[in-house]
C-alpha cells in the first residue's frame, strides 16, 4: 500500500490569497467578514450572491434590480432545451450540469472579461431551470413550463420540481442551504476553477473544471452518499452496529470529517436545525433521528463531526428533492463562489504552477527499444 506522502493534499498550506471568505479550524466561516450564522439568518441567497460577486451587500434597490436580472436571465436558449432532451435519464446529474455550462459556453461564449459578471448571473439562472427541466423530461416524461413567476431562485427551483405552491419553511430551507453552499475558500473545486482562471481561460471552462472536482464523493458528492447511507439504516437502535461494520470494512461514513475544520462545521448546525424542524411533521421523521444518533455515535467513537453535507441529506429529502439532484444544487449555489474566485484571480493574476518533489528513479541510461 502507498504510504501517505508528507504534506499530502497540501493540507494546512496556503496556496494564495483571497478576500472572499475565511474558514477557521475551530469552526467559523465568514463571507467577506460576515459570519455564516448572520448571513443564513438575515440574508436571502440573492443578497449573498450579490455580496460575493460584487464585493458588498446590496441596498434595497440594488437587490431589487439584481433579483430582476437573475429572473430575466433564467430563460433557456431553445437549442439548450434540445440538448437536454437528448440526455438520457441514466446520465449522472453532475454530467448534465457540466454539459449545461459547457454548452452555454458554445452558444453564448465569453467574448471579453468585461462580460464575466453577466455570464455568472446567466449561468446561475439557466442551470437552475435546466437541471429541473432535464430531470422532469428524462425521469417523468414531462416537458415543464420554465416560468414559475417566482423571484427567488430557491422558490423557482422547488416550484419547477414539485409543480405546486411551496410552504414557506421549505423555501427558506433551500434558500439558506444555497447560502451555506455558496462559497468556501480554497476547497478542491474552487481551487480547480482558480487554476483554470489563472491560465486566463474563459469563465465557462473554469466552471466546468470546478464541476468535475465537485462531483467526487469526497467533495460535493457526499450529500448524496449520506442520503443513501441513512436510508440503509432501519432504526435508531441499529445505527451503532451499522457504523461499526462500515468502519470495520475501512469504509468512510459519508458527510463526516473535514479537511480544515477540526471540531465542528458551522454550516452543519444551521442545516441540522432545518432538518429537525422539517422532521416534526414528516412521515419519515426517523431519518432525522437516525442522523442525530449517527452524529452522537461518530463523535463518541472517532471525535468526527458532521460536515455541511450530512444534515443536508434529510433536509433536502423533507423538502421533496430527489437524491439525484442534491449535488447539482450544491453546484448551482457554488457557481457564485467559483465565479467570484475566477474574478479575483483574473484581477491579480499569475499563472498557478506549483512544483513537485520528485520521488521517481535515479537518472538512467537510455535503452534502445530492441534491447528492452
Ligand atoms: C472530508 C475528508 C475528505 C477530509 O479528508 P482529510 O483531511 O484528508 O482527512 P483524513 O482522510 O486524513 O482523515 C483523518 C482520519 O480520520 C478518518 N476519517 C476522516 N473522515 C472519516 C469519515 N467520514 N469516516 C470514517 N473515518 C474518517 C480517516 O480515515 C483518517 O484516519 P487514519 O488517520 O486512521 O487514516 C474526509 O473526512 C472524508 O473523506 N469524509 C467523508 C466524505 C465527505 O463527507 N466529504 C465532504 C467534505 S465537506
Amino acid at each position: 500500500m502507498t504510504k501517505k506522502l508528507e504534506g499530502a493534499g497540501l493540507r494546512g498550506q496556503s496556496a494564495g490569497q483571497t478576500s472572499l471568505s475565511t474558514v477557521e479550524q475551530e469552526g467559523s466561516l465568514r463571507y467577506l467578514g460576515y459570519s455564516i450564522e448572520d448571513l443564513a439568518k438575515n440574508a436571502s441567497f440573492e443578497e449573498v450572491a450579490y455580496l460575493l460577486l460584487l464585493g458588498q451587500l446590496p441596498n434595497s434597490s440594488q437587490l431589487h434590480d439584481f433579483e430582476n436580472e437573475l429572473f430575466e436571465l433564467r430563460t433557456m436558449p431553445t437549442s439548450l432545451v434540445s440538448v437536454l432532451e437528448s440526455i438520457p435519464s441514466s446520465a449522472h446529474p453532475m454530467e448534465v450540469i457540466r454539459t449545461i455550462i459547457s454548452y452555454m459556453g458554445v452558444i453564448e461564449p465569453e467574448e471579453s472579461f468585461e462580460d464575466q459578471l453577466q455570464i455568472a448571473k446567466r449561468l446561475l439562472g439557466v442551470t437552475t431551470s435546466a437541471i429541473v427541466y432535464w430531470y422532469k423530461f428524462s425521469h417523468k416524461n414531462k416537458k415543464i413550463d420554465q416560468e414559475t413567476g417566482e423571484k427567488s431562485l430557491a422558490a423557482h427551483f422547488l416550484k419547477l420540481l414539485r409543480q405546486e405552491e411551496i410552504p414557506a419553511l421549505h423555501q427558506k430551507t433551500l434558500d439558506v442551504s444555497l447560502t451555506l453552499y455558496a462559497e468556501h475558500e480554497f476547497n478542491a473545486s474552487t481551487f480547480t476553477g482558480r487554476v483554470c482562471a489563472s491560465t486566463l481561460s474563459d469563465l465557462h471552462s473554469c466552471l466546468t473544471a470546478a464541476v468535475g472536482s465537485l462531483r467526487g464523493p469526497l467533495h460535493g458528492g457526499a450529500n448524496e452518499e449520506a442520503m443513501v447511507m441513512l436510508q440503509e439504516v432501519q432504526s435508531v437502535e441499529s445505527v451503532k452496529n451499522y457504523v461499526d461494520q462500515k468502519l470495520e470494512n475501512k469504509e468512510k461514513i459519508m458527510g463526516f470529517g473535514h479537511a480544515v475544520y477540526s471540531v465542528r462545521d458551522p454550516r452543519s448546525d444551521i442545516i441540522k436545525d432545518f432538518s429537525q424542524k422539517l422532521s416534526q411533521d414528516h412521515a419519515d421523521k426517523l431519518l432525522h433521528d437516525i442522523a442525530e444518533e449517527m452524529e452522537t455515535y461518530m463523535w463518541e467513537l472517532k471525535k468526527l463531526f458532521p460536515n455541511t453535507d450530512f444534515f443536508h441529506a434529510p433536509a433536502y429529502h423533507y423538502i421533496g428533492i430527489p437524491t439525484k439532484l442534491f449535488t447539482p444544487l450544491f453546484a448551482i449555489a457554488r457557481i457564485v463562489g467559483w465565479s467570484a474566485h475566477a474574478f479575483e484571480q483574473r484581477g491579480n493574476n499569475r499563472i498557478i504552477r506549483p512544483s513537485a518533489d520528485y520521488i521517481g528513479p535515479e537518472d538512467r541510461e537510455w535503452i534502445d527499444i530492441k534491447s528492452r
